[in-house]
Order: structure tokens, then sequence, then C-alpha cells
């Protein structure tokens, strides 16, 4: 049987948990550790806003996402062992252990008080569909970051065309290459 919405909810959650004990606690790559919890908010944010705000009229969950995507984007760009680093974390660490006790005390019973259970389901299978879409893409745009140079030209202009990059097809792959870059930063 297909979980239901409010297990997959909670099972991320408690992923985001155990990845923020796992930087704290300075074992592991600190860089890897952040691009998974960036990879893992990200997508559960999406799916969260499009399968679940937009029923529960829940505006304030979508202030809380945009507040832990600028900390995450900080916390990406600062240096592992720094000032900037630690005190990106901290806030995110609280930012996002308010978003899940929130959700979890008030917006995910409320949910549970107000679908069936074959409802439940059925959201919970779409979750999971968008939240594998949006993962996969960052996944993609993480690895045309780090490896692009290796890449064909048609698979360059694949994409370009996914970045909707214009006049790609009179492009070089040199300029491919470039404009990707561009687009990416
Ligand atoms: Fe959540």
């Amino acid at each position: 049987m297909a979980a239901d919405v409010i297990t997959l909810i909670k099972a991320d959650h408690r992923k985001v948990e155990e990845l923020f004990a796992k930087l704290s606690s300075g074992r592991g790559d600190p860089r890897a550790i952040v691009a998974a919890l960036h990879a893992l908010l990200t997508a559960h944010a999406r799916a969260e806003e499009d399968v679940i705000y937009p029923r529960l009229d829940a505006h304030h969950g979508l202030e809380q996402h945009k507040e832990a995507e600028v900390l995450l984007d900080s916390l990406k760009r600062a240096e592992p062992g720094g000032t900037e680093f630690a005190g990106a974390h901290a806030l995110l660490a609280v930012s996002v252990s308010h978003h899940v006790q929130e959700e979890e005390s008030t917006l995910l019973p409320l949910l549970a008080r107000t679908t069936s259970e074959r409802e439940l389901r059925d959201l919970g299978r779409t979750f999971r569909q968008r939240r594998q879409q949006e993962l996969r893409a960052l996944t993609w745009k993480a690895r045309a970051a780090s490896g692009g140079g290796h890449l064909t030209k048609t698979e360059l202009y694949e994409r370009a065309r996914e970045a909707d990059i214009p006049g790609r097809s009179r492009m070089s792959k040199k300029e491919l290459e470039k404009a990707l870059a561009r687009a990416r930063s």
C-alpha cells in the first residue's frame, strides 16, 4: 500500500534532522552534507508547496521556505569552519526546526482531520512524484556545475535547451559551455 502524505513528510523531517545532527557533530564532509541538505529541503519544500499548502491555505509555510532557501544559499557559499558558515548553520537549524514543529503540531493534524485515508495516500503519491522530479532536476544541475566540461556537444545542447538559452542552435561547443556556465551563476 502506498504511503500516505503525512508519513512521507514526517520521514523527510527526520532525515533533515539527521543531516543537521551530522553537520553539528563535525563528522563527514560538511560540503557534501550541505549539498544533501540543500537537495532534500528544496525538493521537500517544492512538493509541500504544490501538493499540500494549496489545500490548507498555508501561506506562512511559503515564507518559511523562502527564508530557509536564503540561509541554505549562504551556507553553500560559506567556507566550512568559518564564522559565516557557523552562523548560517545555526540560523538554518532554528528556522527548519521551527518549520518542522509547526507543521507537525498544526498543519499535518489539520490535514489528517480534513482528508480521507484514501486521499492522503493519493496525495502521498503526488508528493513523492513531485519530490523526485525536483531531486532529479537538482542532481542534474549539480552534475552540470561540477563536470560540464566532459559533455559532448549534443549533451550540452540538450542542457541549453532545457535551460532555454537563446541562440543555442548556432553555438559552438565552447559557446554552449560558456552560456551554460553563465546561466548557472
Ligand atoms: Fe515540511
